[in-house]
């Protein structure tokens, strides 16, 4: 394995003026902005940290990058909760500072996709507070979905729903006048009042939102709960079990409707107006064969598939997860997603990582953090092993895949911050049985040393472990095993290789192992278990592009994959 050097900078003006389709089998890397890197040295990262890592960014040789929200906000929910969706969080930086960064990237050759929040807004969000300020039926509520609470006094809530963060799902405020008032809605944390899509006014000042990004040159959106944004609310609400119970077939009250899909019919028809098209990416946690609603050309066009995410690291697994999507994607006529890691699950290489003492624990969940810690339970070696076997394995998947920063490091997940330093709602909201998402979240490790190990010039806004200088950048550099040469050379090697959306399995023999070759010859081989396989055993085998472990006399150790041409 090789240590890649810096490509030569073509940018995107010249080379893909135009190019519909640059999404369908893009790498694409998350961003969590205040974790990247911070340029002024406040401990949160900034979109000038950003600018000062593109050439990192182009020399690991991804497509896009997508940022999670930059916006203003209190960060109830890191940022998931946007006071202003057309304004940048003054911790973040200014507009002049994102212009910079879309005119970098572009110049690098890398897209830009931000994300969009339009299920809910923040409480601080100039919509809410007028709501606050006026009375019971006004047009100024209407933004936001306000019921009248029950029992004698209006002291009840509409409904006993929970929030998805834990507690319930309605807040109470207080009237103008002092009094104790009515109730809204809110899907996740009470700074997080959902949006009432059924006003007009909402839904224009949207498109206002995607034109007014759109034109300062973003290539692309990442739409969050994109599932949530349609809702049928009865006069009598039903209840949470009445809820749970009913079918998630487009009629839901709250879920994944039908008619959330005129939304994005309209939103389609903005991204049309430029060129290329703008692009979108569904978040939707939906049943699987409702994805390619989400999919469709005319609507988004591409949604998260988060099924080799929520699968253990097993051969059967993914054998049947990745047969399945390819068939879906062409329903809808899109290109599948892959994805392993984001900022809201435990890091690929910690899952793999973790003994199987509970079965039913939810290991995509947080909850084995709260059982004595990592060094109990965690095998980090083995963990990393298979995660960087099953990244290879992703990357020579047809569709895109959208990889999460720091996972090219191999970072395991961050267990041990203390208790007053967390950040994330679902931890506050869950006491005792959530630790929340912090531990994907910890500023990445650029260097050895230093007081944030490079991420900036003081403490980070999140605790990082001694452990970090071990996966930092300067470290892995020059290693040529390293994690992070690793998946340079892989995506260096997935540009040029990659052709055609389709794979053929081939049969290896042996359940525990998986191999599939593209139309170009281009072949992937997995172990899922500890032995060994010989890739003679392939008959039509070349010689080995890359491997996660090293092959030596054709033989592919457990738990690896292995490139082959
Ligand atoms: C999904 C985002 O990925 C998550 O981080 C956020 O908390 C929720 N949506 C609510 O916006």
């Amino acid at each position: 394995m090789s240590t890649s050097t810096t490509v030569e900078t073509q940018g995107l003006p010249d080379t893909q003026p135009s190019d519909p389709n640059w999404w369908r089998q893009a790498a694409v890397y998350q961003i969590y902005p205040r974790s990247f890197s911070d340029a002024d040295g406040n401990g949160v990262g900034d979109l000038r940290g950003i600018i000062s890592r593109v050439p990192y960014l182009q020399d690991l040789g991804i497509d896009a990058v997508w940022i999670s929200p930059f916006y203003p906000s209190a960060l109830a929910d890191g940022g998931y909760d946007v006071d202003d969706y057309r304004d940048i969080d003054p911790r973040i930086g200014t507009l002049a500072d994102f212009d910079q960064l879309v005119e970098t990237l572009h110049a690098a050759g890398i897209r830009l996709i931000v994300d969009i929040v339009p299920n809910h807004t923040s409480d601080r969000h100039e919509w809410f507070r007028e709501a606050l300020r006026s009375p019971r039926g006004s047009a100024a509520r209407d933004r936001y979905i306000f019921r009248d609470g029950g029992g004698e006094n209006g002291e009840q809530p509409p409904s006993d729903w929970v929030s998805i963060f834990g507690g319930g799902a309605w807040s109470r405020i207080t009237e103008p006048d002092g009094s104790p008032g009515q109730w809204y809605l809110h899907h996740f944390a009470p700074e997080q009042p959902d949006l009432n899509w059924d006003n007009r006014e909402v839904r224009e000042d949207f498109l206002y939102t995607l034109r007014f990004w759109s034109d300062r040159g973003v290539d692309g959106f990442r739409v969050d709960v994109a599932h949530g944004l349609a809702k049928d609310l009865p006069e009598d609400l039903h209840s949470q079990a009445e809820l749970d119970a009913l079918p998630k077939d487009g009629s839901h009250p709250t879920w994944d409707r039908d008619d959330v899909h005129e939304i994005y019919r309209e939103w389609r028809q903005v991204f049309d107006e430029y060129d290329p098209p703008r692009i979108a990416v569904a978040e939707a946690w939906v049943e699987s064969d409702r994805r390619p609603l989400y999919a469709s050309a005319e609507g988004l066009g591409q949604a998260f598939n988060f099924d080799l995410l929520e699968a253990d690291f097993d051969a059967s697994q993914f054998r049947e997860i990745v047969s399945f999507n390819l068939d879906l994607a062409k329903t809808s006529g899109s290109s599948t997603t892959w994805v392993l890691s984001n900022h809201d699950v435990v890091r690929h290489a910690t899952r793999y990582g973790l003994t199987e003492s509970d079965p039913e624990e939810e290991k995509a969940g947080t909850n084995w953090l709260l059982a004595g810690g990592p060094q109990a339970q965690l095998d980090a070696e083995g963990g990393l092993r298979r995660a960087r076997a099953a990244t290879l394995f992703e990357l020579a998947l047809p569709g895109s895949a959208y990889l999460y920063q720091g996972e090219e490091l191999g970072l395991h997940e961050v267990a041990e911050i203390p208790e007053d330093q967390r950040q994330d709602p679902t931890f506050f909201r869950n006491p005792g049985v959530s630790v929340g998402r912090d531990g994907c979240r910890v500023p990445l490790p650029w260097s050895a040393q230093g007081p944030s190990f490079g991420f900036g010039d003081g403490a980070a806004h999140l605790p990082q472990p001694e452990w970090f200088r071990d996966f930092s950048v300067e470290t892995e550099q020059t290693d040529p095993e390293s994690t992070l040469n690793l998946y340079r050379e892989a995506l260096r090697l997935r540009a040029q290789l990659h052709s055609g959306e389709s794979l053929t399995w081939l049969e290896t023999g042996d359940p525990d192992v998986l191999a599939f070759t593209r139309p170009n010859g281009w072949t992937c081989v997995t172990t899922f278990g500890t032995g060994s396989f010989d890739l003679a055993t392939l008959g039509a085998a070349g010689s080995v592009l890359l491997s996660s472990r090293p092959v030596e006399q054709n033989v592919l150790p457990g738990e690896s994959t292995a490139w082959i041409r």
